[in-house]
């Protein structure tokens, strides 16, 4: 049971609504433990990276209480014990929790963070800065231990643009001893939304969304209720799976503002995309494709998210197209199960290219990475025949109901 079987060959028709974001809602969770008492987080997503982390919170004596959509996080119980090492190991947000508990304790230890084996994904950028805010640390082969009494404000200039470094080092600053700067920082929306949790709660911090954050430390945040926005990787998956399978769908709450290098990136292969008050509304195949390339790069640019699933979608237009990978250098892992499908597609160094194959037929695939595995499922909605997708807990990490979802849609499709 950790699969999914799709019967492919049907188009797309009918809404689906939009859950939370998974990239916002971890580190908003990372940093209730920053705030003495009980914040609520709305429209937290229900998939298995937000239960690890909630697992994570409660091991450190948090109460966790999920009711829907909405979590309370209470810290008031907070206990500092260990992580289990096995949510430590398959998420790679974890490493979040280090700047916010050397925050809060002036002290942790902790296992290297998993994640999706996408690239060799070090932690340097994120323990050098520490070090620069005044934190001593040790590294050993699989882990490492920091300490600081109290963490100082320092100017960090990153060699190179981090999502993961940005969130950790805000959480290390909003209550650090003085002023910090982060440049460059990311500005993916993920990031806005964790500063606009923290600004809620009291912390100073200017040039949200953009690529110099200021932080003035403050003595304590207050506890806050706060609405996680809409996944706009998750509307993509759904933007691309009707460019596969063809068809018309509404993508309720997507956030569009937030997708303008993918909703071009759709229009140019094909797509017609309209931006509503509430969302978008698709349609799949509407006008011949003048262009099939896709170059990915830090927000705004193309999300390299989003990569593997519009691989999918230009292995099925009939023409030939291009992808270049800048994020990542391990994120072509996909290439070798659509293959499978029939597709034919090349690798050199970090370009793929993708040479028109006609139609694709099912196949038994594995998925290897959460958005891997989602480009799979979408190939498989177009794909002549049955596809049995494998390794569906990658999927879980990130996607809530995709199965009902995409059935809601009119897929074939079930849990296998
Ligand atoms: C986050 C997202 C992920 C997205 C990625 C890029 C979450 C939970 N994950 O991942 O979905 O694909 O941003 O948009 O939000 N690097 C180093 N040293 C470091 C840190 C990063 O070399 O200390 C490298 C990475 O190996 C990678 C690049 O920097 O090649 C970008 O990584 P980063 O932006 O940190 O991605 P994540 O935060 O891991």
């Amino acid at each position: 049971m950790d699969a999914i079987r799709i019967y492919g060959g049907k188009c797309l028709d009918g809404q689906t609504a939009i859950q939370g974001s998974k990239n916002a809602s971890l580190p908003i969770l990372a940093a209730t433990l920053l705030i003495d008492g009980t914040c609520e987080i709305e429209n937290c997503p229900d998939i298995s990276d937000v239960y690890h982390m909630l697992r994570l919170l409660e091991s450190l004596g948090c109460g966790v209480v999920r009711e829907a959509a909405l979590v309370r996080v209470n810290t008031r119980s907070f206990s500092g014990c260990d992580m289990p090492a096995d949510s430590v190991g398959v998420m790679r947000s974890s490493v979040m929790l280090a700047g916010a508990l050397l925050a809060k304790t002036g002290r942790i230890c902790m296992k290297y963070p998993g994640g999706c084996v996408i690239g060799a994904r070090p932690i340097d950028l994120h323990l050098r800065s520490l070090r620069l805010m005044g934190a001593s640390i040790e590294e050993s082969e699989t882990g490492f231990c920091a300490e600081a009494a109290r963490l100082k404000g320092a100017v960090l200039h990153l060699p190179f643009i981090s999502v993961g470094a940005t969130e950790n080092l805000l959480l290390a600053s909003v209550l650090a001893d003085g002023v910090t700067v982060i440049e460059p920082a990311a500005r993916e929306p993920e990031i806005r939304a964790l500063c606009g949790f923290l600004q809620c709660a009291g912390a100073r911090i200017e040039g949200a969304g953009t690529g110099r954050l200021v932080i003035h430390g403050v003595d304590r945040l207050r506890p806050v209720r706060y609405r996680v926005p809409a996944d706009r990787i998750v509307a993509g998956t759904y933007l691309s799976a009707c460019m596969c399978a063809g068809g018309r769908i509404f993508l309720k709450d997507a956030p569009a503002d937030q997708m303008e290098s993918v909703i071009n990136c759709a229009e140019r292969m094909g797509a017609a995309v309209s931006r509503e008050a509430d969302g978008i509304l698709v349609t799949g195949r509407d006008h011949e494709s003048v262009c099939d390339v896709v170059t990915t790069g830090c927000y705004p640019e193309f999300p390299t998210d989003m990569q593997s699933l519009f691989m999918a979608a230009m292995a099925l237009s009939g023409r030939a197209g291009r992808i270049e990978e800048t994020v990542f250098e391990n994120r072509f892992r996909i290439v070798s199960e659509l293959c499978k499908m029939g597709a034919d597609i090349t690798v050199q160094g970090n370009v793929a290219h993708v040479s028109p194959a006609g139609r694709l037929h099912g196949a038994i695939v594995r998925a290897q990475e959460l958005r891997g595995g989602a480009a799979l499922v979408a190939a498989a909605l177009a794909a002549d025949g049955t596809s049995i997708v494998t390794n569906r807990h990658y999927i879980d990490r990130g996607y809530e109901d995709i199965v009902l979802n995409l059935r809601a849609l009119g897929a074939d499709l079930e849990l296998a």
